[in-house]
């Protein structure tokens, strides 16, 4: 069994992050969400890995390399644009040759991994594999209509009206009849590819395709509220594991790890929170679910439920909650008048300030 793991796309929904940084590589919990898939299908025992990369390519590689620090072997495979997940099987082909494959979407993130489900496949004898959970916006996915004894009716993508609230995760597992599938199919509305559209392909000519449904918590990294609750999921069972250095004057209640080299100075952390190596925290509250990545400062300040990454500085503002703040950020308080927001932002940025 091989995978097939997507690192491709715009991620638009993430921008202005995307500007300059792969979606697949925003960090949760202060590791990028990619990783936890490598992880998923190493554990699953396969190692022997396509990543398909777009734009971002250069930076997936530095992030993955050839793939032994995951204990696997990585094979590059370029798409020139992103023209849907069913192009991304097309272009594997010579990659995936006629072995059954697992294709894990790299923006994806699911607690409990994918060892049972692969082992499912490989006794199972389907065409394909898909795996359902029940969604408050199915639009936003796509969806899979079921008959009275569970089996599949119908797929759509991103349907205006879903026939049901069952999403389509995005953790597929096929067999090569899916060559024949990507290579019949027709492009979408969106001018892509879609999977979902393979997959309905194969029902529709006879192929066995088995759906089964995720019990454990899944999400889709694209956006915004999502990160945020993979990095509240990932931070709940932390252990505390204090390594930096705290001073008498602060007070660390709770799940908190401070990696070495990690300075908290007259603060307050209330856990869960990860605060990376080399970053300090200063007369600073800093409270649940917070991952503050590795080289930041956060000074006079009050910060929760929020994700800093590497380089960035929080100095004399409060509070800040429910926000995502890229690499080498500053973010300060306006001199002169107060209630004055004085801001230089990248584009696509979202802020909202309070009252
Ligand atoms: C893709 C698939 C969709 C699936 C989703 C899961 O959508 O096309 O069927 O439900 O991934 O993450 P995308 O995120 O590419 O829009």
């Amino acid at each position: 069994m091989k995978a097939l793991v997507l690192a491709g796309g715009k991620g638009t929904r993430l921008r202005p992050l995307t500007h300059t940084s792969a979606k697949q590589l925003v960090p949760v919990a202060n590791k990028p969400v990619l990783y936890y898939g490598l992880e998923a299908i190493r554990d699953a025992g396969i190692t022997n890995v396509g990543v398909i990369v777009g734009e971002t390519a250069a930076e997936v590689r530095d992030a993955i390399g050839d793939g032994s620090a995951f204990g696997m072997e990585v094979t590059y495979i370029p798409q020139e644009s992103p023209l849907g997940l069913a192009h991304c099987v097309l272009i594997a082909r010579d990659f995936l040759g006629d072995e059954p494959f697992v294709m894990y979407l790299g923006d994806n993130f699911l607690v409990g991994g994918i060892s049972d489900l692969v082992d499912a496949f490989g006794a199972g004898g389907h065409d394909a594999q898909i795996l359902l959970t029940r969604v408050a916006e199915p639009q936003f996915y796509g969806v899979a209509e079921l008959g009275p004894s569970g089996e599949i009716i119908g797929l759509e993508e991103k349907p205006a009206r879903p026939r049901s609230d069952l999403a389509i995760v995005g953790v597929y597992s096929f067999s090569p009849a899916v060559h024949d599938a990507v290579r019949a199919i027709e492009p979408s509305a969106r001018g892509e590819l879609e999977i979902t559209d393979a997959i309905q392909w194969l029902i529709r000519n006879g192929y066995s395709v088995q759906s089964h449904m995720v019990t454990g918590y899944w999400r889709d990294t694209g956006r915004l509220q999502d990160m945020l609750e993979c990095n509240r999921i990932v931070l709940e069972p932390i252990e505390r594991d204090v390594r930096g250095t705290v001073d008498a004057m602060s007070e660390i209640t709770g799940r908190v790890v401070i990696e070495p080299g990690a300075v908290v100075d007259n603060s307050i952390l209330r856990g869960p929170i990860i605060v990376a190596a080399d970053s300090k925290i200063v007369s600073s509250y800093v409270g649940p679910f917070t991952s503050i990545g590795p080289g930041c400062v956060v000074q006079n300040a009050e910060i929760e439920y929020s994700i800093v990454l590497g380089g960035s500085s929080v100095i004399g503002v409060s509070r800040i909650a429910h926000s995502l703040i890229g690499r080498n950020v500053e973010v300060s308080r306006a001199a002169g008048v107060s209630n004055t927001h004085q801001l230089m932002v990248g584009d696509h940025s979202r802020i909202q300030v309070g009252r």
